[in-house]
C-alpha cells in the first residue's frame, strides 16, 4: 500500500519522451517478443502501476537512440505504466509484464515518433525497437490514503521530511537499508516534479495530478 509513494517520481524519460505525436492508426500494432521470462510470475503489470525499468532503443537499422543505462547515473528509469508518460508503444508493450522480465518490443512510427520523429534522434516514419527489463513495479495510482499515510502531522500537505521518514519506514518493513543520498535524490526529484509552486511543500492539490484519470 505504502509503495504508491513511488508515484511521484516522473524521471528523465518523461522529458526525453514528451512532445511526441501519436497518428491513430489503430490497424497497426506493437510487436512484443518476451526474451526471459522469471520462473515465479505471478504479478502482472497494468494501468497506473510505477514501472521501474530499463530501456534500450533502437532504429530498424540497428542505430542505438536511447540507452537508459548510459543516461545520467544509468539507474533504471521510474514511469506510470499506460498514462502517457512514455510513448504508447512503450504503453502498450509493457502491459502485462512481471518483475525480472525481459521483452523486445517492435513499435511502428504511429504507437512511436510518427511522420515527424524526434529531433535529430529518431527520423520520421521510424520503426522502433526496444529492449525493456522491468525491474520493480508498485501498484496502485496516486491515491489520497497514500497522501495521508504520509501526511504524518495532518497539515494536508508533505514536508521533504515527511516524505523522506515514509520511504524509510517503507524500506524498513522491505527490510532494506539505503543510503542518504538514494533519498536525496529521490525527494529532488519528487519535488522537482511535483512542488509547482516551489513553496517547499507538496500540497493534496499538487499531489493528486491524476485525480481525474481512471488509473
Ligand atoms: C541508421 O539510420 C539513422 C537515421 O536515419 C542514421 O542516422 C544512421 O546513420 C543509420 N545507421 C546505419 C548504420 O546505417
Ligand atoms: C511518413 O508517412 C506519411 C504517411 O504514411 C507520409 O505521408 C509522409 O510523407 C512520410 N514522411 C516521410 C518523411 O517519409
Amino acid at each position: 500500500m505504502g509503495a504508491v509513494v513511488w508515484l511521484f517520481l516522473f524521471l528523465q524519460l518523461c522529458n526525453f519522451f514528451a512532445g511526441f505525436t501519436v497518428a491513430d492508426e489503430p490497424n497497426e500494432e506493437v510487436k512484443i517478443e518476451v526474451v526471459f521470462l522469471p520462473e515465479k510470475c505471478t504479478q502482472k503489470s497494468k494501468k497506473g502501476d510505477l514501472m521501474n525499468a530499463h530501456y534500450d532503443g533502437y532504429l530498424s537499422n540497428g542505430t542505438k537512440f536511447y540507452c537508459s543505462r548510459s543516461e545520467k547515473d544509468g539507474h533504471p528509469k521510474w514511469f506510470v505504466l499506460g498514462v502517457g508518460q512514455v510513448i504508447k508503444g512503450l504503453d502498450i508493450g509493457m502491459k502485462g509484464m512481471c518483475p525480472g522480465e525481459k521483452r523486445k518490443l517492435t513499435i511502428p512510427p504511429s504507437l512511436g515518433f510518427g511522420k515527424e520523429g524526434k529531433a535529430d534522434i529518431v527520423p520520421p516514419n521510424a520503426t522502433l525497437i526496444f529492449e525493456v527489463e522491468l525491474h520493480h513495479m508498485s501498484r496502485g495510482p496516486r491515491s489520497m490514503e497514500a497522501f495521508r499515510e504520509m501526511d504524518f502531522d495532518n497539515s494536508r500537505s508533505l514536508t521533504k521530511d515527511e516524505i523522506r521518514k515514509f520511504l524509510v519506514m517503507e524500506d524498513k518493513k522491505g527490510g532494506k537499508v539505503r543510503e542518504d543520498s538514494f533519498y536525496d535524490a529521490v525527494i529532488t526529484d519528487v519535488f522537482r516534479k511535483s512542488d509547482h509552486n516551489g513553496d517547499g511543500e507538496i500540497s493534496a492539490k499538487e499531489y493528486n495530478v491524476y485525480e481525474h484519470d481512471e488509473l
